[in-house]
């Protein structure tokens, strides 16, 4: 792979994949010395609907043509199809909305709008979670090497054990702002808790008069629904979206309640990008296709196939296979990234999720066949890791 050929170097804050992606199409990519490989990882889960959907790329180009920034004190229509387009996915609960441009923002955001209405500042987030990395989503986010070149972080926030509702209650007072969670820990695992554990969280927070934020960055549209929470008949007070809502622009939404959004004073929160039209005409191409609810159900049907498929290997250095729709995760006794590195040698892109952890977030409009492909290639790259 070529390196930069200049003076100026890109900060060596990412391990390298060793190869440079030059073309996407459907479930696979292309790198710049022509090798394909299929793609089970989208980018960290934003290419839902595969690489250069041809909808998707429709509505860019002639969004690019038209009108690709308008500031937020001006209406665009591209915007008001998008806010539209995402009202359909939403509970009647939940009616107001913020833009933003990643998912870190979006939790940033939402940290702000729980100290504007509540008036608290404690967050609790749970053991491995991961909400980004500005400062306010760090805070929220556990591991240690992320958070500990720049401490100290936001004061007041804690994290208790995930799936585990007494820690949450013993830790809870009416200092607490908000509890913050992913309904399945994405970069913590792939961790799916119990039934009834975001229902509890809601109860508990409802005691002490703190909000519920959840965060479906990484599970949104993916698990088989358009999301997590709805199976549990609750809602939160504030939801997180970003990754797969544009099918791989750059957005993020926080959608709040009534009651938080009446706290947040006008003026108090915004970014010149936020809600560009452009980004918003991938977001519209790309929610009307995932309103398709055949699409859902497949995801669930695929994804249970996957784990079953991948529990048959019963390959001695497999500890556990997880996860529910499109959100899944093998995890092994050992390292995963010589396994990750081996699969990439034999054409399939997958990604970690912690030291033993191989993720697969692929594409909703993956085929059966590629998924099978998929786990036969794991087994190969196990074996050959070994
Ligand atoms: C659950 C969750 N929250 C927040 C984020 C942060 O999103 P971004 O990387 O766009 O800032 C991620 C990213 O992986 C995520 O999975």
């Amino acid at each position: 792979m070529k390196t930069v050929d200049s003076r100026l170097q890109p900060i060596p804050l990412h391990a390298s994949r060793g190869i440079s992606l030059a073309r996407g199409e459907g479930c696979y990519l292309w790198d710049t010395e022509g090798r394909k490989y299929l793609d089970l990882m989208t980018n960290y889960g934003v290419n839902l609907l595969g690489h250069a959907h041809p909808a998707v790329t429709e509505a860019l180009v002639m969004q690019a043509r038209t009108l690709t920034n308008a500031h937020q004190s001006f209406d665009t229509p591209a915007r008001q199809e998008f806010i539209e387009a995402l009202s359909t996915f939403l509970p009647p609960a939940l009616s107001r909305m913020s833009f933003a441009n990643s998912g870190a923002e979006t939790v940033e955001a939402a940290l702000k709008y729980t100290r504007a209405t509540t008036g608290r500042i404690g967050i609790i987030a749970t053991h491995r979670a991961y909400h980004g990395r500005t400062f306010g989503a760090l805070s929220a986010t556990a591991d240690e090497k992320y958070r500990q070149p720049f401490l100290p972080m936001l004061d007041g926030t804690r994290h208790v054990p995930f799936d585990n509702l007494d820690a949450l209650r013993d830790a809870m007072n009416e200092s607490i702002a908000a509890v913050i969670i992913e309904p399945i820990q994405g970069e913590g695992g792939i961790r799916v808790p119990r039934d009834g554990y975001l229902r509890g969280i809601r109860e508990i927070c409802n005691e002490v008069g703190a909000l519920l934020i959840i965060d479906e960055i990484q599970t949104g549209f993916r698990t088989g629904a358009p999301f997590a929470f709805t199976r549990e008949g609750i809602a939160p007070d504030i939801l997180c979206l970003s990754k797969s809502i544009a099918n791989g622009l750059p957005i993020g939404v926080t959608v709040v309640s009534d009651a938080v959004s009446e706290r947040i004073p006008k003026g108090s929160h915004g970014g010149t990008f936020s809600g560009n039209p452009l980004v918003c005409a991938a977001g519209v191409a790309s929610l009307r296709i995932l309103a398709d609810a055949s699409l859902h159900q497949r995801a669930a049907e695929l994804g249970e196939r996957f784990l079953r498929k991948a529990r048959d290997l019963r390959l001695p250095q497999i500890r556990e296979v997880r996860g529910r729709g499109l959100m899944l995760a093998v995890e092994l006794k050992k390292p995963a990234t010589p396994v990750i590195k081996a699969m990439q040698d034999r054409g399939v892109l997958v990604m970690p999720a912690g030291s033993t952890v191989i993720r697969f977030l692929p594409s909703l409009l993956i085929e059966a066949a590629q998924l099978d492909e998929g786990i036969t290639v794991l087994a190969d790259a196990i074996q050959a890791a070994a």
